[in-house]
């Protein structure tokens, strides 16, 4: 296995829509454990695989016990519905230490298939719910920036990201950010995907 370099706002690779998979083949299963690895790695809840410059749809998923008992490796994954509202924050690994409200269906049913080739079903709920839809939507090369509606945020927010992201790519910064406190890390990672 082997930690993969992520990709950053700013990337084409994030902002186009990726291929369908049509084989789960060795490769796919190594990017499929690769992209678990890393995912851990950075500290998220999600990764797409995009995020790793791989123009697939192939998504990784863990928010932890509380929501599911092993991570979900998802091909080809489809929101077959989605209902209600959540308001929350939100960050991605692609968007580094960049935070903010945005809104979502609080329930979702992911139609998807797995490592072995079988159709699962996946009901969603809260993070679980933000998660899939934010990874899903990496799949169509939409950023989760599309969806805040507050200008100011993204006008102020953006440019000290792009900053961060220049340090991290020139080894300024590190890759995984480091955290004063723990708590804080725990509050931070919930969210990222
Ligand atoms: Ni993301």
């Amino acid at each position: 296995m082997a930690i993969l370099d992520l990709k950053y706002y700013g990337a084409s690779v994030l902002t186009r829509p990726a291929k369908p998979v049509k084989r789960i083949d060795r490769e796919l299963l190594k990017l499929a454990q690769d992209m678990l690895e890393s995912m851990y790695h950075y500290h998220g809840v999600g990764l797409a695989a995009p995020q790793v410059g791989v123009s697939k749809r192939m998504i990784i998923v863990d928010c932890g016990e509380e929501y599911q008992e092993e991570p979900y490796i998802l091909i080809n994954p489809e929101v077959v519905s989605a209902e209600g509202k959540q308001f929350g924050p939100e960050g991605c690994l692609s968007l580094p230490e960049f935070f903010t409200d945005v809104e979502r269906p609080d329930k979702v049913v992911v139609e998807a298939m797995s490592l072995e080739g079988k159709t699962i079903r996946i009901n969603g709920q809260g993070l679980l719910a933000r998660a899939l839809l934010h990874e899903i939507d990496h799949l169509n090369g939409v950023l989760f920036t599309e969806l805040v509606s507050d200008e100011e945020v993204l006008a102020n927010e953006i440019p000290v990201m792009k900053d961060r992201i220049r340090k991290i790519l020139s080894g300024e910064l590190p890759a995984v950010p480091e955290y004063e406190e723990d708590i804080e890390l725990e509050d931070r990672v919930a969210v990222e995907a």
